[in-house]
């Protein structure tokens, strides 16, 4: 490849500003592509020039951008994206700067409600033909909020766009510890032979945040953290933890694996807790007496020979009491175990995803000296300390993925498919929400109704 256009549609907003652009530059910065790359940003904003716009999305991102590298690869241009007329301009302009080796990628980094509108307008345009792989096309999640508007969107897309052009992101997958597990998980002879419903009794999985919803109150509260988080990431996680081993490490064989798992999931309804935090009402933008869950909690079943019987406990909030997105995988006791009469921990199996990157594992271990007593210690792995300091954010390696066409970290569309199909199920036993003031009120009702430690 030794052109490269990125097109973001969008390019106005956050995710511009605060990871495609960084992750651009910083591509760009390490001659991961193309010296002839450009970025084409649209926006309906009127800038005086390029200079203009990025001095805008400089002041608006929460890091400083790389403005030496941007300057020189970034175009604004102006335009209405739901208007097909001004895709003829846009269309002259890109064809001045490629050329039959150029790879093209369009980036919607723009709501679910124009992705159709922009995706015909692409097509109708003649900018992309279908089929052409030297063109893909890049969507964010949400893919749809529910089954029925996931499948029409989709389909919709195939009718522009064949599946191979398409790629949807889910930025979990390009987290350094997420692309791990597999590595752990059948690299390892030690977790190969123990990753059973035998040995294994059961799988936590934790994303906490601290803050509230900031600004996005007209998105989050038509969507909820179950929506927003446990249909794309923790369900993700379920898939890579839950999945037999691939036939190889080829992208369709993994998804052909991970589909299976979520073909199995089933949901103990019983076990559902939905949380608003308080205050959540009075947010820019939220409806006056919402509904909207601030954080669930559900217990799990995989139903494969590997995992059948193991409890999979999933949560996730905003407002708790800590900034974590933990995988935890807590082994049963040995057979001696439970005859000694000592204060022994089962094993513990940490990855840890955010916001430190590695892996931990808890086992039991005499105290040093003279005493017999046995004590919990922690072997740990930090991922980010051996980078040192040069820890990759998960959208440079999407985007680069992207621009090589691989598409292991992205979702298909049957994984997209089966994940909706359970929240749509999950949805019908949704109560209201209980209001929670911290944490520590969850963990106390979590324990109470399905006697765990979430802590
Ligand atoms: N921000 C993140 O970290 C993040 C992470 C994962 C997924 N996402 C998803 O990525 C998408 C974009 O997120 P964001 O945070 O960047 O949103 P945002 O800050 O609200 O920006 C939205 C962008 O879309 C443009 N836009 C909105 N309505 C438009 C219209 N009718 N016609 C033309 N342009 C329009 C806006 O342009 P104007 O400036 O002209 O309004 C802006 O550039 C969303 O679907 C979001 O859920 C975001």
């Amino acid at each position: 490849m030794k052109k490269l256009i990125f097109t973001i549609f969008g390019s106005t907003g956050d995710l511009t500003s605060r990871k495609l652009l960084p992750a651009i530059s910083k591509l760009y910065k390490e001659n991961k592509i193309p010296k002839e790359t450009l970025v084409v940003c649209l926006g309906r904003k009127s800038f005086d020039d390029n200079r203009a716009y990025l001095k805008y999305m400089d002041d608006a991102a929460s890091k400083k951008l790389d403005l030496d590298i941007l300057k020189d690869i970034v175009i604004y241009h102006q335009m209405q994206i739901t208007e097909s007329n001004d895709y003829d301009t846009l269309k002259e302009m890109l064809e001045k700067h490629k050329d039959q080796d150029t790879k093209e990628l369009y980036y919607l980094a723009v709501g679910p409600e124009l992705f159709f509108d922009v995706s015909k307008n692409i097509n109708q345009s003649g900018m992309v033909q279908k089929n052409n792989i030297n063109q893909s096309i890049i969507f964010e999640k949400p893919f749809g909020h529910d089954l029925k508007s996931a499948k029409s969107i989709n389909q919709r897309l195939w009718d522009f766009f064949d599946e191979k052009q398409i790629f949807r992101i889910d930025h979990y997958l390009g987290k350094e510890m997420i692309q791990n597990i597999l590595m752990v998980r059948f690299a390892n002879r030690i977790f190969e032979d123990i990753w059973y419903n035998r040995t294994i009794k059961n799988v936590k999985i934790i994303v906490k945040e601290t803050e509230g919803i900031l600004n996005r109150g007209g998105y989050y509260d038509q969507s909820g953290a179950l929506k927003d988080m446990v249909q794309s990431h923790l369900l993700q996680m379920v898939s890579l933890v839950a999945m037999e081993v691939p036939l190889s490490y080829y992208s369709e064989d993994v998804k052909n694996e991970k589909v299976k798992v979520l073909d199995h999931i089933t949901v103990d309804e019983k076990s559902l807790i939905f949380g608003q935090y308080h205050g959540y009402m009075h947010e820019e933008k939220v409806e006056e007496n919402s509904d909207t869950e601030t954080f669930v909690f559900l217990k799990a079943f995989v139903n494969t020979p590997r995992f059948k019987g193991v409890p999979f406990y999933l949560m996730t909030g905003k407002k708790l009491d800590k900034k974590e997105s933990v995988i935890i995988i807590e082994f049963e006791e040995t057979s001696e175990q439970r005859k000694w009469n000592l204060p022994l921990s089962t094993n513990k199996l940490f990855i840890k995803i955010a916001p430190e990157d590695g892996v931990g594992l808890r086992f039991n271990s005499k105290v040093p000296g003279l005493s017999d007593d046995v004590q919990e210690v922690e072997l740990e792995y930090c991922a980010a300390c051996e980078a040192f300091g040069n820890m990759s954010e998960a959208y440079e390696k999407l985007l680069l993925d992207a621009t090589g066409q691989h598409k292991s970290l992205f979702t298909r569309w049957d994984e997209i498919e089966l994940s909706w199909k359970l929240i749509d199920q999950i949805k019908k036993h949704q109560d209201k929400p209980v209001i929670y003031e911290s944490f520590d009120a969850l963990k106390v009702l979590i324990k109470e109704k399905m006697d765990v430690d979430m802590s």
